[in-house]
């Protein structure tokens, strides 16, 4: 008899690897032999795009569940892997998330409740936002996968997301609960000299999956080639990590009892979108990200400076992205704005040069 978790997939934040995740989740899991059915319910429709269905023909889609007019079992569709069915995504979704009658927050696990012994596993691709399409899924769900990347600008939305699930557990799902944090990393990024990385780590303790998912090329090349990574010979890396992944997932489930520990519902209970992160944020400010000073603010005078006289002039790096350095600026600091500077590198010297102000409220 199938076990029948739902798990979410969701992060309000965009571009976070939520639909990698749902969908290479999906794959791994139908690898190791679970019988796994894939919900697109982000009106992009980015997760069935990813098992290569064509939208354009389909009779019915997710749209229909939230409809009610057709039963769900017509809504599922086959894949290449003969464990992983999908119901695909609808741009019509994105109506259903507008539309301010929309207030049934049930319809999804309506829905699902009548399939759901047919599988081991329903993973859910939560849209980027915590609107009615997201809710719907946090109502239908067992657990929330949350990935999130190590940068300082995922804490603002962390709690957001911490405190719907609260307000979702306080009034229509008392069973919700945190199957795992997934952090992103990229290579340049290493745990020991993350500050972003030790104070999730802190702060989540054993409910951060082992598994880090590495920030990796080929990722961009299976979804280019409309396949889902794990199947893709050459992203090994992203293969194995999402087959690690998953592994992780099965052992929750034979570990529930565990899981549901005190730590997860203090998580959740003392969440307070206003209070419990911004203490993170505000210590993380103070001891471990401290800001250079750059009083006349021209910044245009970095143009063409190499890697090495930036921080010999800037000091302390914030964050290194893929294609960027990023710098905090001091002054105009208050709790709820923070300005950053954004160092665009071509052939090690700064190309492009731009402030970005990012306000926590
Ligand atoms: N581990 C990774 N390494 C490199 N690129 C990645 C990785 N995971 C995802 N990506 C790429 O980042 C982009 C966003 O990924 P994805 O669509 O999974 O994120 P999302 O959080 O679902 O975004 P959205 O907000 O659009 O729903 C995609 O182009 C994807 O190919
Ligand atoms: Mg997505």
């Amino acid at each position: 008899m199938p076990l029948s978790k739902i798990i979410a997939v969701a992060n309000q934040k965009g571009s976070v690897s939520t639909t990698s995740t749902a969908l290479n989740v999906s794959g791994a899991l139908g690898i190791l032999d679970r019988k796994v059915l894939l919900v697109d319910a982000d009106p992009q429709r980015n997760a069935t795009a990813g098992l290569g269905i064509l939208t354009k023909n389909l009779r019915f889609s997710v749209e229909n569940l939230f409809k009610r007019d057709v039963d769900t079992q017509q809504c599922i569709l086959e894949t290449h892997s003969p464990n992983l069915k999908i119901i695909p995504g609808s741009t019509k979704l994105a109506e259903l998330e507008i539309n301010i009658e929309n207030t049934n927050i049930n319809r999804l696990k309506e829905a699902l409740s009548k399939v759901q012994n047919e599988y081991d596993y329903i993973i859910i691709d939560c849209p980027p936002s915590l609107g009615f399409l997201t809710l719907n899924s946090f109502v239908a769900s067992d657990s929330i996968i949350i990935p999130v990347q190590c940068e300082f600008v995922e804490l603002d939305g962390l709690s957001k997301l911490l405190s719907t699930i609260q307000h979702i557990r306080k009034t229509s799902n008392l069973n919700l609960d945190i199957e795992g944090v997934l952090l992103t990393m990229n290579d340049k990024q290493s745990g020991h000299t993350n500050p972003i990385y030790s104070e999730l780590i802190r702060y989540f303790d054993d409910l951060i999956f082992k598994t880090i998912l590495k920030k990796n090329i080929s990722i961009h090349k299976a979804s280019h080639f409309n396949v889902n990574g794990v199947d893709y010979k050459a992203s090994r890396e992203v293969s194995i990590n999402y087959m690690n992944l998953s592994r992780e997932i099965i052992r929750n489930q034979n570990l529930e009892k565990l899981k549901k520990s005190k730590k997860q519902t203090q998580i959740i209970n003392d969440t307070n979108e206003h209070t419990s992160f911004y203490q993170t944020i505000k210590k993380l400010n103070q001891q471990d990200l401290k800001p250079f000073s750059f009083k006349d603010k021209s910044f245009n005078k970095l143009h063409g400076c190499t890697k090495k006289e930036i921080t010999s002039i800037l000091g302390i790096i914030y964050d290194e992205l893929e294609d960027a350095r990023v710098y905090r600026i001091s002054d105009k600091i208050g709790l709820f704005k923070k300005n950053y500077l954004y160092l665009f590198f071509d052939e090690n010297k700064v190309k492009y040069i731009q402030l970005r102000r990012f306000k926590f409220s």
